[in-house]
């Protein structure tokens, strides 16, 4: 069986995040969305509460399974049984970085493969932190985001205006 690991800060995750998901699925036979636990990178979105989201946008997917992770990658991986990461690429500004990343864990464990998917076109501009500028001034992510996602962005940077359409109803 090929276990793949797709691991991200997902704060919060995106229909990017979904394509790169669903194109994943189409290789591997599991895949495990790993939600970084990071200490030092202040999140909109608790680690739960990301876990939480990314497991009922994937809860029809039965090969998907979304966990939390702590620590060093290519450990995760080590523990769940993964051979490869999958990682998406939008353009050549995340070319570096994900250079970076996949240098470091080729170094910690040279049998750990990297497979970056390049993002489906309408997607090469998204970003979580895009999603959330957009959020915060109350601008329509319903194209950006999945539905529950974008709830949860409702409620975290507009949480009056769907309590007065709700009342209004
Ligand atoms: O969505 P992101 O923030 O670009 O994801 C970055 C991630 C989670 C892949 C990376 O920060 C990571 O793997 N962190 C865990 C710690 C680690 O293994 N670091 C060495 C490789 S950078």
């Amino acid at each position: 069986m090929r276990i793949a690991v797709y691991p991200g800060s997902f704060d919060p995750f995106t229909n990017g995040h979904l394509d790169i998901l669903e194109r994943a699925a189409r290789v591997f036979d599991r895949i495990i969305v790993a939600v970084l636990v990071h200490p030092s990178k202040s999140a909109l979105f608790t680690t739960n509460k990301r876990v939480k989201m990314i497991s009922e946008v994937t809860k029809g997917h039965k090969k998907v399974r979304v966990v939390h992770f702590n620590g060093l990658l290519v450990d995760f991986c080590r523990q769940v049984g993964a051979c490869v990461i999958i990682r998406g690429l939008r353009a050549v500004s995340d070319y570096e970085y994900e250079l970076q990343i996949f240098a470091v864990n080729k170094q910690l464990e040279p049998d750990l493969e990297t497979v970056l998917l390049l993002a489906s076109p309408q997607y090469s501009f998204l970003s979580s932190s895009i999603a959330k500028e957009v959020a915060r001034y109350d601008g329509d992510v319903s194209t950006l985001v999945p539905p529950v996602v974008a709830e949860e962005l409702r409620k975290a940077f507009n949480p009056r205006r769907g309590k007065k359409q709700e009342s209004a109803q």
